[in-house]
C-alpha cells in the first residue's frame, strides 16, 4: 500500500492515477473524503484526514509501505512533522518520498521558503526510512490564477511579464514521484525538477490565447499591484520570496534540470502540454 497525501492537489492526483496505473494499491489522504480523484480505480481507497493533526493519519499509513508526504502548501512550518514521521514509522512505511521545494536550496536565508522546508528534508532524512526528496521549481499549474480572469474578460495581469522560469508541470512530478515509490535506486536522492524551457508570463499567455484560438491582453502588474492580489491567499513572508523568485531569479532558478528526461527517459513537459490538458479551465 502506498499513501499519497495531498491526493486531491495539483501532484497527488496524477500520482495516484500513475501509481493505480502501475497496479499498485494506493490510500489517497486529504481533508475531504469527498474531494478524491473522480472516477478512481479499484484499487484506490480513500482517507479523510488533516495532515495537521498527525493522528488522522494513523490509520492511513498502518500497514503502509511507502509514503508520499507534502507540506499541504500553506507550509512546514505548520506540520508537527516528528509526529507524522513517527506514526509512519509505526504503521511500518519504509520509504518516503518528500515533495519539498527548490527554494529550499536557491533561498537558504527565506523563512518561508528556505527554513521551514529545510527542516521538513532534515527530519525526513533523520527518519530511518528510505527518502527521496523532490525539489520542483514553479509548477506550471500556478497559471490556474489566471483561469478566472481569462475565462471572464480574456485578460492575464501578472508582474514580470518577460522574466522567464522554467516551470514545471505537476504531471512530471508525480511521474517521477511515482517510480521513487515503487522503484528501487531512488533512496538517499535529491532531484530538483524544471521544465524543459525557460518560458515567460507573457508567452505563458500567448500560449493560452493559441489554444483558445482567441485573442487574450496581457497586462503586467506592478510589484505592489502583484503583492495586494496574493494577499489574497498568501501570507507576507511567502509572498516576499515568490516575487523575488518571479522578478529575479537567481541562475539556478533559471537552470533547466535533466532529472526529469533522465529518470523517465523521455524530455519534460512544456507549458504548452500543461495548457493543452488543462485549457478548459480557461475558456
Ligand atoms: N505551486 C508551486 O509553484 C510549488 C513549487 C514548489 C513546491 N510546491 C509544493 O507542492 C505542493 C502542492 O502545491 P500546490 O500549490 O500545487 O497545491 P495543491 O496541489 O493545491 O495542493 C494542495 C493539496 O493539499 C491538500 N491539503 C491542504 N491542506 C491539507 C491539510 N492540512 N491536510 C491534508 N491535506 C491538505 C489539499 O487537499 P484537501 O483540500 O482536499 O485536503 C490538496 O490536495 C505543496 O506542498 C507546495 O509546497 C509548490
Amino acid at each position: 500500500m502506498i499513501v499519497v497525501t495531498g491526493a486531491t492537489g495539483n501532484v497527488g492526483r496524477p500520482l495516484v492515477e500513475a501509481l493505480a496505473a502501475a497496479g499498485r494499491q494506493v490510500t489517497a489522504v486529504s481533508r475531504n473524503a469527498a474531494a478524491g480523484p473522480g472516477a478512481a480505480p479499484a484499487q484506490v481507497r480513500h482517507h479523510r484526514a488533516d495532515l495537521a493533526s498527525p493522528e488522522s493519519l494513523r490509520p492511513a499509513l498502518d500497514g503502509a509501505e511507502a509514503l508520499f508526504l507534502h507540506d499541504t502548501g500553506a507550509g512546514a512550518h505548520l506540520l508537527n512533522v516528528p509526529a507524522i514521521l513517527d506514526a509512519a514509522k509505526a504503521g511500518g512505511v519504509a520509504r518516503i518520498v518528500l515533495l519539498s521545494s527548490q527554494g529550499v536550496a536557491t533561498r537558504p536565508q527565506s523563512a518561508s521558503h528556505g527554513a521551514a522546508g529545510r527542516a521538513m528534508e532534515e527530519a525526513v532524512r533523520q527518519s530511518g526510512a528510505d527518502w527521496t526528496i523532490l525539489r520542483p521549481g514553479g509548477f506550471a499549474s500556478n497559471a490556474y490564477a489566471w483561469a478566472e480572469p481569462v475565462r471572464t474578460h480574456r485578460t492575464v495581469a501578472a508582474p514580470f511579464g518577460d522574466v522567464g522560469l522554467p516551470v514545471v508541470d505537476p504531471a512530471d512530478i508525480a511521474d517521477v514521484a511515482a517510480i521513487a515509490l515503487y522503484e528501487d535506486g531512488h533512496a538517499g536522492a535529491t532531484y530538483e525538477l524544471t521544465g524543459p524551457a525557460l518560458t515567460t508570463p507573457r508567452q505563458r499567455a500567448r500560449t493560452l490565447a493559441d489554444l483558445l484560438g482567441e485573442r487574450v491582453d496581457f497586462v503586467e502588474q506592478t510589484a505592489d499591484e502583484a503583492r495586494a492580489q496574493m494577499r489574497r491567499f498568501m501570507p507576507d513572508p511567502v509572498i516576499d520570496t515568490t516575487l523575488a523568485i518571479l522578478g529575479e531569479p537567481t541562475p539556478s532558478e533559471q537552470r533547466i534540470s535533466p532529472v526529469t528526461e533522465q529518470l523517465l527517459a523521455r524530455p519534460a513537459r512544456t507549458f504548452a502540454d500543461w495548457a493543452g490538458r488543462n485549457i478548459a479551465a480557461f475558456r
